[in-house]
């Protein structure tokens, strides 16, 4: 007799990403020289993971007693003005906020749908996201509903009528709304909005608040690495927070490369000192009900980071290097790219980039026989140039491409 509840039985034991890197990784070991595109952390050219010495050092730095002590529920309150600090500058926003620590960015949405959401109800995300969204959600009893990201053919632009319209239709449904954005440099398709389009966002969401409760999450997982000021998504939301609950989900995991401290925070902005009190006691409640407390040691580190400004210096001129290794490798694939007439959304800068066609197993497992590992999705294949050295680049459009060829082939003899 099985002794899981039912909706537990049948849960694929891996992540499919990484069963597509652990293909990679084996190829790899037979000593073939495989360009292993599919999985999110930034690595050196020499395929060993970039990290930040000034980051270890504030690790180390963090006196044994206090790293090894409970932190306190929501996290130290240091820890917290830092974060809401470095997510919304020091405007309004910042006077308004409230946050809580969480393990990642992954623990800051947990929380979000636990308390902007009713069970039963739905994010709203772009029709590209992060897959995890739909674990969570669903695990927590919440779903997941989308927009089309992109209006037109081919590449396209972000499809701000798309996104008011279902938005608002949702409201109308729900009578709240809890939206997910994952901007700038978007997993999985590369796409930042530019400040056109984070103004539309804010304009809309304005207009939909008419219809209902609406809070915002941006999912700032890899801000830092886009070429963007962080100060535009802000000041767009400026003009809103009177009406919109506006959120993000900090992590430190890319910006810090620190992808196993598990640290981040989620931070709200909400003007109205009593519902403000409210939404901190709830979003502290829900560490309590799932993690407890945060890593200690990670949240002291990070907190030093961003607070002392020597350590906060010497971290911005490593992540700069990082950014600029991460840039080269973009350049490289839009040259590429562009020469071969890939379809890919905008991309300046992040760590994936999805190339569109038509067949995404196809192009894939085409893309796989020359070595090449990129993560097929509904439409696109997610090329994760962050683990991609630029020399590598060429090869690997070359091989995407052939991928996207085969997939029109096979398209064209089935329309025949
Ligand atoms: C879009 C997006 N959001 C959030 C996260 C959360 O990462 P973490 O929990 O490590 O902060 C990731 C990690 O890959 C991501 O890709």
């Amino acid at each position: 007799m099985n002794s899981l509840i039912s909706e537990s039985r049948g849960r694929p034991g891996d992540d499919p990403i990484f069963t597509i890197n652990a293909a990679a990784n084996a190829r790899k070991a037979q000593g073939e020289p495989v360009i292993n595109a599919s999985l999110g952390a930034l690595l050196d050219d020499d395929g060993s993971l970039s990290v930040m010495p000034t980051v270890f050092e504030a690790f180390q730095a963090v006196p044994a007693q206090q790293a090894a002590a409970y932190a306190p529920i929501a996290g130290d309150p240091p820890f917290l003005e830092a974060v809401r600090r470095d997510a919304f500058g020091s405007g309004s926003m910042f006077e308004n906020s409230v946050a809580a620590a969480t393990p990642g960015g992954t623990g800051a949405l947990l929380n979000a749908m636990m308390n902007f959401l009713e069970p039963g109800q739905s994010i709203y995300t772009s029709s590209y996201y992060w897959s995890p969204y739909r674990i969570i959600a669903g695990h927590n009893r919440r779903g997941v509903e989308t927009f089309p990201m992109f209006d037109g053919a081919g590449a396209g632009a972000f499809h701000l009528e798309a996104f008011e319209e279902g938005l608002v239709a949702q409201l109308r449904r729900q009578g709240r709304a809890l939206v997910i954005l994952n901007f700038p440099c978007h997993n999985p398709t590369g796409y930042t909005l530019d400040e056109k389009e984070w103004r539309g966002v804010a304009a809309a969401l304005g207009r939909a608040s008419e219809h209902g409760s609406v809070a915002l999450v941006v999912d700032l997982a890899y801000a830092a690495f886009g070429t963007q000021s962080p100060s535009l998504w802000v000041d767009a939301m400026e003009t809103v927070c009177d009406r919109v609950a506006v959120l993000a989900a900090w992590t430190a995991s890319k910006s810090f490369a620190q992808y196993g401290a598990r640290v981040g925070a989620l931070v709200a902005s909400i003007p109205d000192p009593a519902h403000r009190a409210d939404v901190e006691n709830a979003i502290s409640y829900t560490c309590r009900g799932s993690w407890s407390n945060c890593n200690h040691l990670g949240l002291l580190a990070v907190s030093h980071l961003l607070t002392d400004e020597g350590l906060r210096a010497r971290v911005a001129g490593e992540r700069e290097a990082l950014v600029s290794l991460l840039s080269e490798r973009v350049d490289a694939f839009n040259t590429a790219a562009i020469a071969r007439g890939l379809i890919y959304p905008r991309y300046e800068g992040g760590f994936f980039v999805s190339v569109f066609t038509p067949d995404a197993t196809e192009t894939a497992r085409v893309a796989a026989v020359d070595g090449v590992y990129v993560v097929p999705m509904d439409g696109a294949v997610r090329v994760a140039l962050c683990a991609v050295s630029s020399a590598d680049v060429p090869r690997l459009v070359d091989a995407v491409s052939r991928g996207v060829d085969a997939a029109n082939l096979s398209k064209d003899k089935a329309h025949a």
